[in-house]
């Protein structure tokens, strides 16, 4: 039985890189442990019949191997991609860089009162922790912060590490003061207090503005769901014009029945191609997301869990999802039948049918609902107007 590859997700990497670099004793998975890995459920049955699973970086690189369900670590490599990757060292090459420094950790931009206390210590070393949820800044901008802050004082090294937060708050300092002091050694470690004020060295504001966009200026999806002939491409299509008249921003529109004439031609209706289709359209959306751009999409996308792997995309690309559940009710859609599809469907001549014969879950974590039963598009789109609005989305 072959050893199973994993891809994980950047938190997950996080964990492994942080548990291969000798920052944390012990094996992932382990009872208590702040670390864990999830594998789906394919890769853990396979992983489970062969003892053990490759943790490979978003290129295929293999990072480490898990055993399994065991959760020891050993490291293959490091991972080799990501920006400021030279800045990533393992508790030993830090101490060997670095050691007699004060330590102080850095989850933020570092503001002037703050850089002015650093600068009494002596010697530092500032252990940037970037992992996922850790900084309030993107880690590459707390780098950027961290590095400025550095030139600031009179003698100063940056070292990244990647701890990321869980769930949980007690944990998470655990983790967090058993990965500061491996870092450490035995120098000592300075603890900033919580920062009194928002004054920054310009080009630390300027950093810090750059990382996070007003929310008109950042990357949105506004991605509709629904049932065939809920009224979705249409509220779609006439958010776009409204969008367009007022001219503040461009618009790349991923509807349903267009994306499956061209990204999505030859998928199917199967639970499997559905997924996939849902992914195509999450993964183009975040990519324009990414950079400051807006995608509408409206696809039926029927499942819970693949609208929240959409909503990860996005997130993890620094844009904005907002989601719009077009509720009207399956007796309305069908009844309207513009296209003749639920008749068919009810005649058995189109399989996996969503509402007949396939099912749709309801959102439960809309940020909009509207049913279109006996109002206008006008009406209708009013909603989705307002929450984008009160969101602070859009000024249309
Ligand atoms: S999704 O489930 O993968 O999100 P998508 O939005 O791309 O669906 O496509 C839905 C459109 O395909 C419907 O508006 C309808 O016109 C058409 N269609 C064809 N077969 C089906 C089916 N079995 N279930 C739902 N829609 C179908």
């Amino acid at each position: 039985m072959p050893v199973p590859q994993y891809a994980p997700t950047p938190r997950e990497l996080d964990d492994v890189e942080l548990v291969v670099s000798g920052a944390l004793p012990g094996p992932l998975n382990a009872p208590g442990s702040a670390l864990s890995l999830v594998l789906p459920s394919a890769v853990e049955a396979s992983a489970t019949e062969a003892g053990a699973v490759e943790i490979v970086d978003p290129e295929g690189l293999p990072i480490a191997r898990v055993t399994w369900p065991a959760g020891e670590v050993t490291g293959l490599s490091s991972p080799a991609y990501g920006p400021f990757r030279r800045l990533y060292l393992t508790p030993s090459q830090t101490r060997e860089a670095y050691a007699g420094r004060t330590v102080v950790p850095v989850t933020d931009a570092l503001t002037t009162a703050e850089i002015a206390e650093i600068a009494a210590l002596g010697p530092v070393l500032l252990l940037a922790l970037v992992g996922h949820g850790t900084p309030s800044l993107s880690p590459v901008a707390l780098l950027r912060a961290s590095l400025l802050a550095a030139d600031a004082l009179p003698d100063a090294a940056v070292v990244a590490v990647p701890l990321a937060s869980h769930d949980d708050p007690e944990a998470n300092h655990a983790l967090g003061v058993s990965v500061v002091a491996a870092y450490a050694g035995g120098d000592p470690v300075h603890a900033l207090a919580a920062p009194t004020s928002e004054d920054y060295p310009d080009e630390i504001a300027a950093v810090i503005d750059r990382d996070q966009p007003a929310p008109e200026e950042q990357g949105l999806v506004i991605f509709f769901t629904g049932l065939s002939g809920s009224g979705k491409s249409t509220l779609a299509r006439a958010l776009m014009d409204r969008i367009l008249e007022q001219g503040a921003r461009t618009v790349t529109s991923l509807d349903g029945d267009v994306v499956r004439r061209n990204l999505s031609a030859g998928l199917t209706f199967s639970k499997e191609d559905r997924e996939t289709n849902i992914r195509r359209i999450g993964w183009v959306a975040a990519e324009i997301s990414r950079h400051g751009g807006l995608a509408v999409c409206s696809p039926i996308a029927p499942f819970d869990s693949t609208r929240q792997d959409v909503r990860g995309y996005v997130d993890g690309a620094g844009g904005a999802f907002f989601l719009v559940h077009v509720a009207t009710p399956l007796e309305e859609c069908e009844r309207r039948d513009r296209k003749g599809l639920y008749a068919k469907a009810r005649a058995g001549e189109i399989p996996e049918f969503t509402g007949i014969s396939s099912p749709y879950e309801e959102p439960a974590d809309a940020d909009v609902r509207v049913d279109t039963t006996g109002r206008s598009i006008d009406e209708a789109l009013d909603d989705v107007i307002e929450g984008l609005r009160s969101a602070g989305y859009l000024s249309l």
